[in-house]
């Protein structure tokens, strides 16, 4: 009977742990979209996802962010950034910082993109460092990891994800790394229309939370949201989001149409 008891309590317990996890569909615009087209695409945009249950995220280009934000007002939307410097002001010519963004109303900021790595020569260190000073400017950081094509080719691709959360994630504690929404982004899925299959996606996703398991326990770990990237269309979205530790999805190409990316929030 007290085993009974004790089971139908884990299973609420794993129920409600679940729940806090509400799915999350965010955009990211990268160079694309002015403030005139941010602002009628938030509206369209909430007119189609009006009966949602989801987080809906876009994150826009820096200029078109107070628009954005402006549009998005008593929506669902949130919006956010693409990037953001490591120091909080100074003498960095053409550089944006965590609190212009939190000025401009941003709530978030997706840190580390594959994009920003290659072109931009971003590092861990370098990653971490914004991390810290996202968190602490209250502006929740989209982490994202992934592995290059020949690094999965090679089967490196755990240890390449294992080095990338440990620098990234290094000396945060648990009530911090429960703040930051993890992308799996594997680099040869990105722009390139081949989307990871749902058991590649879910594998990584559970590698990524048993790693914050180990390093900042279970309560920590059933908490974070982990949301894949990599050319997520509305046809793929109900098989990836089926799976038990894909929280959400970072959606580029198909995140610049209104009527795909609704129909990826209303999957
Ligand atoms: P994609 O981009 O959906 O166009 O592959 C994803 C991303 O870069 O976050």
């Amino acid at each position: 009977m007290n085993r009974q008891v004790t089971m139908i309590q884990l299973l609420e317990l794993i129920c409600i742990r679940h729940m806090r996890r509400i799915p999350l569909i965010a955009g990211n615009w990268k160079m694309y979209k002015t403030t005139p087209e941010a602002k009628e695409f938030i509206v369209a945009l909430s007119d189609a996802t009006a009966s949602t249950q989801r987080r809906i995220f876009l994150a826009a280009p820096f200029t078109a962010i107070e628009g954005a934000v402006e549009a998005a007002k008593g929506t669902k939307i949130s919006i956010g950034g693409q990037n953001m410097h490591d120091q909080l002001e100074g003498a960095y010519t053409g550089e944006i910082s965590a609190r212009m963004l939190k000025a401009n109303g941003a709530s978030f900021v997706i840190l580390g993109h594959s994009e920003r790595r290659q072109y931009f020569g971003e590092t861990n260190a370098l990653i971490h460092r914004k991390l810290l000073l996202a968190l602490k400017e209250e502006l929740t950081p989209i982490l994202c990891i992934g592995e290059l094509a020949h690094e999965r080719e090679s089967g490196d691709y755990l240890k390449i994800l294992n080095l990338q959360l440990k620098e990234c994630l290094q000396s945060l504690n648990a009530a911090q790394v429960s703040q930051v929404i993890i992308a799996y982004e594997p680099v040869w899925a990105i722009g390139t229309g081949k989307t990871a299959t749902p058991e590649i996606a879910q594998a990584i996703h559970r590698f990524i939370r048993n790693w914050i398991e180990e390093s900042h326990g279970i309560d920590c770990a059933e908490q974070v949201c982990l949301i894949y990237g990599g050319s997520v269309k509305p046809d793929g979205i109900a098989s990836l989001m089926q799976q038990t530790d894909i929280d959400g999805v970072l959606v580029g190409g198909a995140s610049l149409e209104v009527k795909s990316f609704a129909q990826i929030v209303n999957y």
